[in-house]
């Protein structure tokens, strides 16, 4: 068994001029919950296109549990749950009748398995599926991805139009294929969702990667935002320079600064005085992934990106 479930080499997608997808390479590990995040525009789905075949790349390679989409096709779907982002199914049929035909065109599937997936997603098998609402339909859309379980699961924002409820047992059943050894490659808008469930995260701007870390690398890179207000003017020459200290701005009696690390020498250096306020905001990822999201400068930052 190949330890890289997906495997992408310099990828490229040009829609005539318009940049779909810019030179990226990454790897997914087999067994892995890795995040897909990027913006609207971003190049999500055009990756899960490539993935499957469905659209070719202009450049650059991509292999999916070994094999490449390109020869592999009709092989490679079949060991695979894929969910577009723009999942539709025929409207006049039940959504019960549908996924049984969607069964067996992937060499049958168990009918207690749909029931039992319909059940835990609340979704009713014997409504017509141009009667299901936006989020039903998506429902429809995961048990068809799920539903044969396969070995790679590429989940195209597979939580639009779910609501909280739904969406913890979606994670619920993402985290099982997860210990059952299976892959899941999943895209989304928001981090918050896949942080609970990803061992990896990759958020991409514009075609391209510009970060690519642990779920946990990326916590640890979040810092503090602290708020003291003293009860005389202190100097700012007098915190300016603490380990960690940066952003610092004093103003007056209050004083505003980021800490990375410790905020120990912060705080010594605060207790010479008198302390009448202090505030302390932790920066959450999802704040983390609004900078990638909208900083035009950064260079691209990976941390384990093999
Ligand atoms: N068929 C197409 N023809 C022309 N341009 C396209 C086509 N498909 C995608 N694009 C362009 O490629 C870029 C990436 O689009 P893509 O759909 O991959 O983004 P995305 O990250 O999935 O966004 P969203 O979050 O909105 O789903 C966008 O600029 C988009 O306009
Ligand atoms: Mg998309």
């Amino acid at each position: 068994m190949t330890t890289t479930a997906i495997k992408l080499d310099h990828l490229t997608k040009n829609y005539g001029t318009r940049r779909g997808l810019a030179d990226l390479s990454l790897q997914v590990r087999t067994g892995e919950v890795f995040g897909y995040l990027g913006p609207n525009g971003a190049g999500k789905s055009t990756t899960i296109r490539l993935l499957l075949d469905l659209i070719r790349p202009t450049s650059g390679t991509a292999h999916v549990l070994g094999l490449d989409p390109r020869a592999d096709a009709v092989r490679l779907h079949r060991r695979i749950g894929y969910l577009a982002g723009d999942f539709v199914a025929d409207g006049r049929q039940k959504a019960g009748e549908c996924l049984s035909f969607l069964g067996n065109l992937r060499g049958g599937v168990p009918a207690h398995r749909i029931t039992a997936l319909a059940e835990r997603l609340d979704l009713d098998l014997d409504a017509r599926i141009k009667s299901l609402s936006k989020g039903n339909r998506q429902k429809v859309g995961l048990v068809q991805a799920f539903m044969h379980q396969p070995e790679l699961l590429i989940l195209d924002e597979p939580t639009s139009g779910l609501d909280p409820l739904i969406q913890q047992t979606f994670l619920d059943m993402v985290a099982e294929a997860r210990a059952e050894g299976h892959t899941v490659f999943m895209s989304s808008h928001i981090m918050s969702e896949v942080e609970a469930v990803a061992d990896r995260v990759a958020i991409i701007r514009e075609g391209e990667l510009v970060a690519l870390d642990t779920v946990a690398d990326l916590r640890a890179r979040s810092f503090l935002q602290l708020r003291i207000t003293f009860a005389a003017p202190v100097r700012a020459e007098e915190f300016a320079g603490l380990p960690g200290v940066t952003d610092l701005t004093v103003d007056g009696a209050t004083l505003t600064c980021r800490v990375d690390g410790s905020p120990d020498p912060l705080i010594k250096a605060a207790a010479r005085h008198t302390v009448t306020g202090l505030r302390a905001d932790t920066q959450d990822l999802e704040e983390l992934f609004h900078t990638y999201y909208t900083s035009q400068s950064d260079e691209p930052r990976s941390g384990n990106a093999a």
